[in-house]
């Protein structure tokens, strides 16, 4: 038996649409995989009743498909489905590192990153590969039809989760479809500022790079009390704050010594408005990697 744990994602980090994401040191699926004549699939822990166990429908199925590598497999959930943290593609990344291992198929991991964005599309239409990028490699990752470029990256993070959900594909239907130059501009802008940020380990910088004029304000559209909970975020302490992939889970990076802070504001904002929520203290986490 091999087992992995593979960790909660969050893409986009506002600018970059479908091409950063970072990994996060908590929440974090963990995968049990034994091999077997045929693919089987278990789902406990949170949100299990929400994914299928039938392997045709599932990312984990698909990722055993394309690795020609049928198991037995257990996937014990610690990163909510529908929730803007990666969820679907800890799953994905996990099984992939795992059967890579079980079968010592020794595949390089941006081939894994891609098999893994294949079962990715099973659930959300589109194999956009933001999250898995980051499940598989750690870090901060740029995902290009190109290739990936990964960075290591230190941050003082608060992600916190609604009781809301949100499916990726109805909040890829809002994203529109054309930009203005003057967006264009300011999201290469911020982009750039982001990924210097990054590079320096500035949450200054990173936080003014999460400005985004086109996907998160119709996104955060659907958060009921996203504006107020970004705002009680940024006063106690958050230098940027986000829409976490699709959401609902709102991604907050914060100044040193805030995040405790930050997580509450926000909590708290969410409890105004009458929504439970749990806020993820964390930082920039490692890769899926067999425990
Ligand atoms: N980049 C993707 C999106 C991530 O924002 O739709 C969600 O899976």
């Amino acid at each position: 038996m091999v087992t992995v744990r593979a960790p909660a994602t969050s893409a986009n980090l506002g600018s970059g649409y479908d091409v950063f994401g970072l990994a996060l040191g908590r929440p974090a699926d963990v995968i049990h995989v034994e091999a077997a004549d045929e693919t089987t699939i278990t789902v406990e822990g949170v949100g299990s009743e929400y994914v299928p166990e039938d392997p045709r429908d599932n990312t984990v199925g698909a990722v055993a498909d394309a690795l020609d590598a049928p198991a037995s497999i257990t996937i014990d959930k610690g990163v909510r489905p529908s929730s803007g943290l990666g969820s679907s593609a800890a799953s994905a990344a996990g099984a992939a590192v795992a059967l890579d291992t079980l079968y010592g198929l020794q595949t390089d991991p941006e081939e894994l990153v891609r098999v893994a964005a294949e079962g990715e599309a099973v659930v959300s239409g589109d194999a956009h590969a933001d999250n898995v990028a980051p499940a598989i490699l750690g870090g901060f990752t740029i995902v290009t039809p190109d290739g990936i470029t990964t960075l290591e990256a230190s941050l003082s993070l608060v992600a916190c989760l609604p009781e809301i959900v949100v499916s990726t594909r109805d909040a890829r239907a809002v994203v529109p479809s054309t930009l203005s130059i003057d967006d264009l501009v300011d999201t290469v802008g911020s982009a750039a500022t982001l990924t210097a940020g990054i590079a320096r380990d500035d949450p200054e910088l990173v936080g003014q790079g999460m400005a985004d004029t086109v996907v998160t304000p119709t996104r955060s559209a659907l958060i009921d009390g996203y504006d107020e909970v970004r705002e009680a975020a940024r006063l106690a302490g958050a230098t940027g704050v986000t829409v976490s992939g699709a959401g609902p889970a709102v991604l907050a990076v914060c100044r040193e010594g805030t995040r405790r802070a930050v997580a509450s504001a926000m909590v708290d904002a969410f409890a105004d408005r009458g929504i439970e929520s749990r806020a993820y203290q964390t930082n920039v986490g490692r890769g899926a990697e067999v425990v």
